[in-house]
C-alpha cells in the first residue's frame, strides 16, 4: 500500500517526517517528494507550495508518478463556525472553489461546465477520523471547507464564503486536492486544524498558530495513518 501525505508548507509536513525519521528525498517536478517505509507501508510526503495550482501538480504527481492509492492532506484553515476556536480540528466531508466565478454566465458561485460546485471527500477516510476522535476523547468537527486562491482577512469576505458555501472553515488548497482525487478515483482525505479566524485579525493569528495548529493536524493525521495501516 502507498499512502500519499500532503500539506502546502513545510511547517504543515515537518511534524511528520519528525515522526517518522528515515526518508529518501526524490526530487521531481521542481519540488521533494519524501519516501519513507513506515510499518511495512510506503508513504509519499510531500509539501505542495500554497495555493489551489501547485496542489493539483502535487496531487497528480502523487498519483501518477508515485502510484498513491489514497491522499490524506494535512494543514492549517481559517475559521468560519463561530464553533470553531483556534487549534480546533475539523475534516471536509466536501469542499468548494470560493473564487471560481463564471457568474456572469448565469451559473452559481464554484461551478464551472462539466464540474460540480461540491466535491466529497472519502466517508470511509473519515469515518476512521471520527472513530479515533470518539475513542481518544479528541474534539473534531466535520462540514464543509471552501478553497481559494487568496488568504481571507476580511469579515465581507468570509461573509460571503459561509452565505454562498455554507463553509465552516477555509484555505487555500483542499478543494483542489479532492478534484484530483475525485477525477482520478483515489479516495481524499482534508484535515485542517484552525490557526486564525479569517477577520482582520487573521494574519497576526496565522504567523503566530501556524506551527502549533499544523502539529495538531499532522499528530492527528498519523493517528489514522496508524488505523488505515492496522485495519489493512
Ligand atoms: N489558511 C489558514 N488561514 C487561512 C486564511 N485566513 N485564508 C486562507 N487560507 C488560510
Amino acid at each position: 500500500m502507498t499512502i500519499g501525505i500532503m500539506g502546502a508548507m513545510p511547517e504543515e509536513i515537518e511534524p511528520i517526517l519528525k515522526k517518522i525519521g528515515n526518508y529518501e528525498e526524490i526530487k521531481y517536478a521542481n519540488n521533494t517528494y519524501y519516501k519513507a517505509n513506515y510499518n511495512n507501508i510506503n508513504l509519499i510526503i510531500a509539501y505542495s507550495k500554497i495555493g489551489k495550482v501547485f496542489s493539483t501538480l502535487t496531487a497528480s504527481n502523487m498519483i501518477n508518478k508515485f502510484s498513491c492509492e489514497m491522499i490524506l492532506f494535512s494543514g492549517v484553515a481559517g475559521g468560519i463556525n463561530p464553533d470553531l476556536k483556534i487549534g480546533d480540528l475539523i475534516i471536509a466531508t466536501s469542499l468548494a472553489q470560493h473564487d471560481l466565478d463564471i457568474t456572469a454566465f448565469g451559473h452559481p458561485h464554484g461551478y464551472v461546465p462539466e464540474g460540480k460546485v461540491f466535491i466529497e471527500t472519502s466517508e470511509k477516510l473519515n469515518n476512521i477520523a471520527k472513530e479515533i476522535a470518539k475513542s481518544e476523547n479528541i474534539t473534531l468537527k466535520e462540514g464543509i471547507i471552501a478553497t481559494g486562491d487568496q488568504f481571507v482577512s476580511s469579515s465581507e469576505r468570509k461573509k460571503f464564503i459561509l452565505d454562498t458555501f455554507k463553509a465552516d472553515a477555509l484555505e487555500m488548497e483542499g478543494a483542489s486536492v479532492a478534484l484530483v482525487c475525485d477525477d482520478l478515483d483515489v479516495p481524499c482525505f482534508v484535515l485542517r486544524s484552525i490557526s486564525d479566524t479569517a477577520n482582520e485579525e487573521a494574519s497576526f493569528d496565522f504567523d503566530e498558530f501556524l506551527k502549533s495548529s499544523a502539529k495538531k493536524s499532522s499528530n492527528f493525521l498519523m493517528k489514522i495513518v496508524d488505523k488505515i495501516i492496522i485495519n489493512g
